[in-house]
Formats: structure tokens, C-alpha cells, sequence
């Protein structure tokens, strides 16, 4: 299963449109956005995924019942579990206990800190896709990953 990964899209509309239209092209799976989505028309955007997505709620994200509707209900407070194609996941926007979880879970995802983090653990992975918005470091990335082979990583979109 390929699985589109972002946060930190910070009403960057440009970023956004270009982070749906690469994961729509690339075929994924899935698609998790993990946090700081900001306003909920952003929900405008998002909708043209094609595949199924979820969300979890970033610290910018202020208008959680907005958001919450305008998101069809596909947005949580994290820590966020999940599973997908039988592999166990764990949502966040900031990173808490990262080491413990990852002996829990094959799967921790995180963003808030904007910057990008891979790192293969003995389940899975840690993935922190970077930031979409680019505004601290210029670069608006996502990360795909793949749960069949195991492997993840960072795109620029
Ligand atoms: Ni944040």
C-alpha cells in the first residue's frame, strides 16, 4: 500500500494544490495529513484527493469544529491511531515520546517541527515529512511511503 504523507501546510494554497495533484498522479493509497492545516477551507483543496485521507489537528489549528465539518469528519485530535494494510500507525502533530512509541507501533508519524525526519526503527519507521507550506526552509515536501516494501521517502513537490 502506498501512503502520501504531509503536515504543515499552513494555508499555503499553492503547496497544497501541488501536494494533492502529486499524490492523485502518484496513485496513492492513502493519504494522512498530520496537522496545521489552518483554515478549514483549505478542505476545498483537499477534496479533489481522489483516495481516502485523515487528518490530525496541528497547534495552528484553531477552528476545530469548522474544521471538523468541513472535513467530512476526517479530522482527529492526536495522538491518532490507525491501521492500514495490517500495519499499525500512530498520528501526531507534535512528537511525544517518539522512542517509546515506536517499539508500539510500526509507524510514527509526526510534524509540527518542519523538518524532515526518516529514520528506520526495528518495526517500521519514523516519519516526519517536513514542512508543505516551505515557509522556514523554501522547500515544500511530503514523503510517500511504501508498507510493501518497507521503505519511505521525501518528495518535493
Ligand atoms: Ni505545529
Amino acid at each position: 500500500m502506498l501512503i502520501g504523507i504531509m503536515s504543515d501546510s499552513h494555508d499555503n494554497m499553492t503547496a497544497l494544490e501541488k501536494a494533492v495533484s502529486y499524490f492523485n498522479k502518484q496513485n496513492v493509497d492513502f493519504v494522512i495529513h498530520l496537522g496545521d492545516i489552518v483554515s478549514p477551507f483549505c478542505f476545498d483543496l483537499l477534496d479533489n484527493l481522489k483516495m481516502d485521507f485523515i487528518a490530525v489537528f496541528g497547534n495552528n489549528d484553531g477552528e476545530w469544529l469548522y474544521l471538523k465539518e468541513k472535513s467530512k469528519n476526517r479530522i482527529f485530535k492526536p495522538p491518532y491511531e490507525i491501521e492500514l494494510d495490517g500495519k499499525s500507525f500512530v498520528l501526531m502533530h507534535e512528537p511525544f515520546g517518539l522512542n517509546n512509541l515506536s517499539a508500539v507501533y510500526d509507524y510514527c508519524l509526526y510534524g509540527h517541527t518542519h523538518s524532515i525526519d526518516i529514520r528506520k526503527t526495528k518495526r517500521g519507521y519514523i516519519i516526519n515529512p517536513g514542512e508543505l507550506c516551505g515557509y522556514l526552509t523554501g522547500k515544500s515536501t511530503v514523503a510517500i511511503l511504501d508498507t510493501f516494501r518497507g521503505s519511505a521517502q521525501i518528495v518535493n513537490v
